[in-house]
């Protein structure tokens, strides 16, 4: 399974859709089990469904030449090959080729320095961004004006835009109080605050909303469902929903996706803002990518914690080959990618008062 390892900046749906047959409106999910002994499997192949729903796994028994489990196939080949990426400016190359911008100078692609002619952020060094007048100028310090976008705040600092210029204050990632303002708030996620979560306050299409308590579970995670309403979480007032998603267990159990009050959404929100706070070696649009990431030696920490909040029912419960087969990380197969995409939309639009 590859997993879609980009957070922050673009809303969308975090929880996992599993596979068709595991679709949730019928209320079945697969079972996932390492291959009881009473069944054999081809040395070929990673598993076999049996009782049209059980997916009875193995891990592929020639390793050094066919490793990996095709899920959909379940059949053992080589790695697939992700198409390389190019590098972004401070990104490691071998060749001119593997830049996407810049020069490939000391096994690093270099961009362009102050006043450096630009049409794209990504042309523009670590440190700098693409201003208005078309050159790269150094990132906006925490707490000062000018900001059009994130692009232009510091790499661990998103911009509080105004609402009529572009002309917003770059402030740090969760730092943001309850009860404050924020210009970021998408679908109940503000990278602003420092609980994560905002609740609108200017109408649903608009971005403006108020740092407000988290929601966290309303009883012991894991919360075991059969439908969305079985996954209700609080802020002490308010309750929330968020989605009940197949796991990869034996017994064809659901979890509800966690809350961002939840320990594992705090700890995601503490590591990424702890992550970004030494991104400054990466390029402006790169401070939430794997590549970014892999710079600063933090690409298995962050991956796991985004792993653990956005897949969080897929890793409870797993027998010990199921992991392997489709916990992506072990496999080193998080997929890449340059699309920046936001790690968490967690409660569903589904909000009522008790
Ligand atoms: C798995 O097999 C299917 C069917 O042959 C193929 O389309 C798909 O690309 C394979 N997946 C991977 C990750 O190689
Ligand atoms: C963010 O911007 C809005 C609108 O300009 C403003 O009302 C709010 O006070 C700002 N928030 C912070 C934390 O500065
Ligand atoms: C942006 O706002 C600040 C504070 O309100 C102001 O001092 C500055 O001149 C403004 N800059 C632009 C380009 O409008």
């Amino acid at each position: 399974m590859l997993i879609n390892f980009l957070f922050f900046i673009l809303a969308r749906a975090n929880y996992y859709l599993p596979p068709e047959n595991d679709e949730l409106s019928t209320q079945t999910c697969g079972k996932y089990q390492c291959t009881p002994t009473t069944i054999s499997i081809p040395s070929a192949s990673c598993g076999t469904v049996t009782n049209i729903d059980t997916f009875n796994l193995q891990i592929c028994a020639n390793p050094s030449s066919v490793p990996y489990c095709n899920t959909t196939t379940l059949e053992c080949t080589a790695i697939p090959n992700l198409a390389p990426l190019q590098s972004y400016p401070g990104e490691p190359c071998i060749a001119q080729s593997d830049c996407l911008y810049g020069t490939c100078t000391s096994q690093i692609c270099v961009g362009q320095g102050v006043n450096g002619a630009c049409t794209s952020h990504a042309m523009c060094a670590p440190g700098y961004r693409c201003s208005n007048g078309g050159t790269c100028q150094a990132q906006i310090a925490i707490g000062v004006t000018g900001c059009r976008d994130y692009h232009d705040c510091v790499n661990w600092g998103g911009c509080n835009s105004t609402y009529s210029s572009s002309n917003g204050t770059c402030i740090q990632y969760a730092t943001v109080n309850n009860g404050e303002l924020v210009t970021d708030c998408i679908s109940g996620y503000s990278n602003l605050c420092k609980t994560g979560f905002c609740k609108k306050s200017q109408g649903w299409f608009s971005n403006i909303g108020t740092c407000s308590k988290a929601p966290y579970s309303s009883s012991t995670t894991p919360m075991s469902c059969t439908v969305d309403t079985d996954c209700k979480g609080s802020d002490g007032t308010n309750i929330y929903l968020s989605k009940c998603v197949c796991g990869y267990n034996s017994a064809g159990t659901s979890y509800c996706m966690p809350f961002i009050g939840d320990a594992v959404g705090i700890l995601l929100i503490s590591t990424l803002t702890t992550a970004l706070k030494s991104a400054g070696v990466c390029n402006t649009g790169r401070r939430s990518t794997k590549e970014c990431m892999k710079l600063l030696n933090k690409e298995s920490s962050t991956t796991s914690v985004i792993y653990g909040f956005d897949y969080y029912p897929l890793t409870i419960n797993n027998d010990a080959c199921v992991k392997q087969i489709y916990t992506p990380e072990y496999w080193q197969l998080v997929i890449s990618s340059g699309v920046i995409s936001k790690y968490a939309m967690i409660y569903f639009v589904i909000e009522f008062f008790i």
